[in-house]
């Protein structure tokens, strides 16, 4: 098999880490790439993850057997239906489904039709009715810009002024674009968040273990929000007796619907979580891996990716091919110093080789180049550092020590990351 990945983040390099142990793969493309993907089987080709038609063009050029997508612009943007018409098998869903993630209201809309369970909403696409309808409720609510936005298009407003000042950002000033052009006002849910990611041939579901994501920048969840600082699994929330009801619930009406629609859903979806004290409410979808999530996930997958990749783009997915490990995983992400912010790049990067020196300890390359010999920072987030163990502190204890081992000015990282869950593992150790 040889196969196109699309991205250039920790998310990529677990998926090409990952693929390239798979015997049935001669040769993987990847595409932009960052400093720590080449090697044997591997080779970086310099074409941008938004470049559709460079795309396409690459995976024929390179007689390529099966795309996979890392970020979710490429899938917005069509990429799984331009390679439908050359006849090149995507893993990752259709522009169509692809909505999910790009549209906060077509999934709004998808939730209330197949009876997933979701906080309470209205759509708007005049900013002096949303603004209406926020006096009307009074705070806290949490505005969603329509669109894609980076990461930031979600503003949790706990007073009505900040509210009305989100409507004023997103929809007058315009903040993220024309992913404003329509906002989405939520009733703001409390509860602890997880995220649910599940294999999907547009047909079968196979949920992987859960995970959590850690978005704010400092420790205790204080700061702005990141892309993600760093990951675990599983979460203890949701445990693995208590998935494939979780899918029941938010996953299988999804794809039914989509199905129903005409557009299979193949590839990761991605339902975020938050576990509220009414049951399990719907945030979000993803319609791929989540980064760092995937870091941990594919850390403790034990079966062949490349197996488990192709089955789903036939139609094939069964449980019995998805074997992961009871062993837990942690990812620790170092960062650059002012990150989200403005930050520095070009620091170099030493001690990963003794850092992987510790068994089971994986350094995934994220805002990585290669300088000559040397690999230094390119990027906000530069490295997940991820560990196995045979508990959760074991694996983030062994992943806190193989990050001492990493040397790299003007750089941080969170140091709680994986506490949330050991705390709730010790709860439920008491109450049972
Ligand atoms: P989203 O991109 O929709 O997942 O939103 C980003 C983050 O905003 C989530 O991870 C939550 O922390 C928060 N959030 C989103 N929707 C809600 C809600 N209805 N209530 C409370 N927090 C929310
Ligand atoms: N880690 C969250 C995301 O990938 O969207």
């Amino acid at each position: 098999m040889r196969i196109l990945v699309i991205g250039s983040g920790g998310r990529e390099h677990a998926l090409v880490w990952k693929l390239a142990q798979s015997p049935l793969v001669t040769e993987i493309f990847v595409a932009p790439g960052n400093g720590g993907m080449d090697g044997e089987k591997i080779t970086s080709v310099p074409v941008r993850a938004d470049d559709i038609a460079g795309l396409v063009k690459l995976a024929r050029d390179k007689r390529v057997d099966i795309v996979v997508p890392g970020p979710e612009l490429a899938l917005t943007m069509g990429i799984a239906d331009a390679l439908e018409i050359v006849g090149i098998p995507c893993f990752g869903p259709d522009r169509y489904c692809a909505q999910l993630e790009g549209s906060k209201s077509f999934a709004k809309n998808v939730m209330e039709k197949s009876g997933v369970p979701t906080a309470a909403c209205a759509v708007f696409r005049d900013a002096n009715a949303a603004k209406d309808f926020v006096r009307a409720q009074g705070a806290p609510l949490v505005i969603k810009a329509d669109g894609l936005a980076a990461g930031k298009g979600v503003i949790v407003a706990q007073t009505e002024q900040e509210a009305l000042d989100a409507v004023d950002s997103i929809m007058c000033q315009k903040s993220f674009g024309e992913a404003g052009a329509c906002v989405v006002i939520e009733e703001c849910l409390k509860g602890e968040e997880v995220s649910l990611l599940c294999l999907c041939d547009g047909t079968h579901v196979v949920p992987l273990p859960s995970a959590q994501d850690h978005k704010a920048a400092y420790d205790d969840d204080t700061g702005p929000n990141t892309g993600g600082m760093g990951a675990y699994s599983p979460a203890p929330i949701l445990p693995d007796s208590e998935l494939e009801h979780m899918s029941d619930l938010v996953i299988r009406p999804v794809l039914e619907h989509l199905a129903h629609e005409g557009h299979p859903f193949t590839g990761i979806l991605y339902a975020g979580l938050m576990m509220t004290e009414k049951g399990p409410k719907v945030l979000e979808y993803n319609v791929r891996f989540g980064d760092p999530e995937c870091q941990p996930l594919l850390s403790r997958l034990d079966s062949d990716l490349a197996s488990i990749i192709l089955a789903c783009v036939r139609g094939e997915l069964s449980r019995e091919l998805v074997h992961c490990t009871p062993k837990s995983a942690v990812g620790v992400v170092i960062t650059a110093s002012g990150y989200p912010g403005s930050y520095n790049k070009g620091m170099p990067i030493e001690g990963i080789d003794e850092a992987e020196a510790l068994s089971d300890v994986k350094v995934f390359h994220s805002g990585t180049k290669r300088d000559g010999d040397a690999v230094v920072a390119n990027g906000g987030r530069i490295l997940c550092v991820t560990a196995l163990g045979e508990s959760l502190t074991q694996a983030r204890d062994k992943a806190y020590e193989a990050v001492s081992r990493i040397r790299m000015p003007d750089s941080r990282f969170r140091t709680d990351i994986g506490l949330k869950g050991i705390r709730r593992l010790n709860e439920q150790q008491q109450e049972g």
